[in-house]
């Protein structure tokens, strides 16, 4: 499959990896539609993703991220930035739609927390005593989850304008032959 069978393309990742940011660019470079799942989410809710957790829980956060994401991806030419968590659940990356690539957008614990300061609505599960520690956690045990994308780019010390040229560069030249392990 090359870039022209591609309908959609799913950017999954840790907090502060660029997900929207690098969607938004993708989906402007491509002349697709760009959606957001937790954007979705808290239009829907009216309630910020800090809000829900702290309302509902986490359970009924992961329960509408799940119903959110496969709404929005029976489009077509759509880039869909999902949350952190959407791609950690066994299986999720291995149910796409046909026609779908995902791109795993990597970021240290590091750089993670840095680019998260500030943002704390969002990030309610880096609001805690160390983010640090507990970004290297979560990461560690989600690593393995995210590295069932299609691809990968490392986005520390890449511009969202670097990464998205990337990942246009690599679905266009090698398309999904770029499965890794
Ligand atoms: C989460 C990541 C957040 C948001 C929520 C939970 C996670 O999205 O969905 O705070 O579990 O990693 P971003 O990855 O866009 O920060």
């Amino acid at each position: 499959m090359s870039l022209s069978q591609v309908s959609r393309i799913v950017l999954v990742g840790f907090m502060g990896a660029g997900k929207t940011s690098v969607g938004r660019a993708l989906a402007e470079r491509l002349d697709w539609l760009f959606a957001d799942v937790d954007d979705a989410i808290e239009e829907e809710m009216d309630a910020s993703v800090a809000d829900i957790f702290e309302r509902f829980g986490e359970g009924r956060f992961r329960d509408l991220e799940e119903r959110k994401a496969m709404e929005l991806l029976s489009g077509d030419e759509v880039v869909l930035a999902t949350g952190g968590g959407w791609a950690a659940r066994p299986g999720r990356l291995e149910s796409l739609p046909a026609g779908t690539v995902s791109v795993w957008l990597e970021v240290g614990p590091r750089e993670a927390v840095r680019r998260a300061e500030g943002q704390a609505g969002k990030r309610p599960l880096l609001d805690v005593g160390d983010p640090i520690t507990t970004a290297r956690e979560l990461l560690s045990a989600r690593a393995r989850h995210y590295a069932r994308a299609t691809c990968r780019v490392d986005t520390e010390g890449r511009s969202v304008d670097d990464v998205t040229s990337r990942i246009l560069e690599i679905l266009g030249t090698h398309g999904l032959e770029t499965h890794p392990e």
